[in-house]
């Protein structure tokens, strides 16, 4: 059976894995650099770059290894590669060997946008999954609505005009002396604490199906220097619950409007258990599936990267040796 090798590097999480076409994962590697970037409160690219010149050949290696190919003569089919949005330092890493694997190998390069990367995901546990499905795909730095009518057909029907929600995860963490990533930190402690005792605005936008995360942001801090009395677990249980009320409120205006067979979650926000739990309601009342990720699958990896590769090699044909960063690409 044909097989791709796929390459992620547009973070801080440098990623290899090799994917059959069926779409069955035979390895997906994942090693992070989040340790070097705790004590600063967010990713320092340059950081993030070193560290991928420094285990991208390794990663590649044990994803071979691990599928039972060889390394010098792996007799892959194609080489997918996140080619943007991302770290312009980061990407490069990950660009510059897979053009080198591809040339060294002779065989075609394709370039791969990571967010369609991220709504390939739910694909790879749900093989059979029926379409259309709207996704909401929640990361450090993309929150958008996502009809997909197909692997590789999608519309974005609304994403955030400030804030991603991740980001806002992290900046409200920092801001609570919690550390870096936030998301996870604020998910543990909002489970012991009760959701109304700060009172947070949950920001809609009007109608539409954009959404915004700055304003609650700025509402937090206000609120929690207003109420020093409230303790921590409550202050995070107030922001979470005011989180997942808008994009409950805007998943539930999306499918009031489209009709679709599921509804899925993608990206790193997409492992809030609060988050989950509201989607997996949701699903029930619309009576659609519900494609919950596994939590490995929520962050990045490449075998998702690899999924879009084989869409994209198959559609679009292969990209050129002179395939470029595109450290702002767009879903399109
Ligand atoms: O998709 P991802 O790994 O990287 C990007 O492409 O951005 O997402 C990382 C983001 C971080 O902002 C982190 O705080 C957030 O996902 N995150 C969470 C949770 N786990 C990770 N946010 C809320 N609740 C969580 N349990
Ligand atoms: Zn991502």
């Amino acid at each position: 059976m044909s097989l791709i090798l796929g390459i992620e590097t547009s973070c801080d999480e440098t990623a290899a894995a090799v994917l059959d076409e069926r779409l069955n994962v035979r390895s997906s590697i994942v090693e992070s650099s989040i340790e070097l970037h705790r004590d600063f409160g967010g990713v320092v690219p340059e950081l993030a770059g070193r560290a991928h010149v420094d285990v991208i050949g390794s990663v590649v290696e044990r994803a071979l290894t691990t599928a039972g190919l060889s390394v010098t003569e792996p007799g892959l089919a194609a080489v997918a590669v996140t080619s943007g949005p991302g770290l312009v330092g980061s990407l490069l890493v990950g660009l510059s060997a897979a053009k080198a694997y591809a040339l060294v190998w002779d065989v075609p390069l394709v370039g791969v946008n990571h967010l369609e990367g991220h709504l390939f995901a739910p694909l790879l546990e749900h093989p059979d999954l029926a379409w259309p499905v709207l996704s909401l795909l929640v990361s450090g730095g993309h929150s958008l609505l996502v009809l997909c009518e197909g692997p590789g057909r999608f519309r974005v029907l609304g994403e955030t005009i400030d804030d991603a929600a991740g980001e806002a995860y992290d900046k409200v963490a920092r801001y609570l002396g919690l550390g870096y990533p936030g998301g996870p930190v604020i998910d543990r402690l909002a489970g012991a604490g009760t959701p109304g005792a700060l009172s947070l605005p949950v920001s809609m936008q009007g109608p539409g199906l954009d959404l915004s995360f700055s304003g609650l942001k700025s509402a937090l801090v206000r609120a929690a220097a207003a109420h020093p009395e409230v303790a921590l677990a409550d202050v995070a249980a107030s922001f979470q619950a005011a989180v997942v009320e808008q994009l409950t409120r805007k998943l539930r205006a999306a499918l009031a409007s489209h009709e679709v067979a599921g509804v899925a979650l993608a990206g790193g926000v997409a492992a809030n258990s609060a988050l989950r739990a509201s989607v997996a309601d949701l699903a029930e009342e619309f009576a659609l599936a519900c494609h919950l990720p596994s939590l490995a699958m929520c962050t990045d990896n490449a075998a998702m990267i690899a999924a879009a590769g084989w869409y994209r090699l198959g559609a679009y044909g292969p990209s050129g040796l002179d395939l470029s960063a595109e450290p702002n690409g767009v879903l399109a």
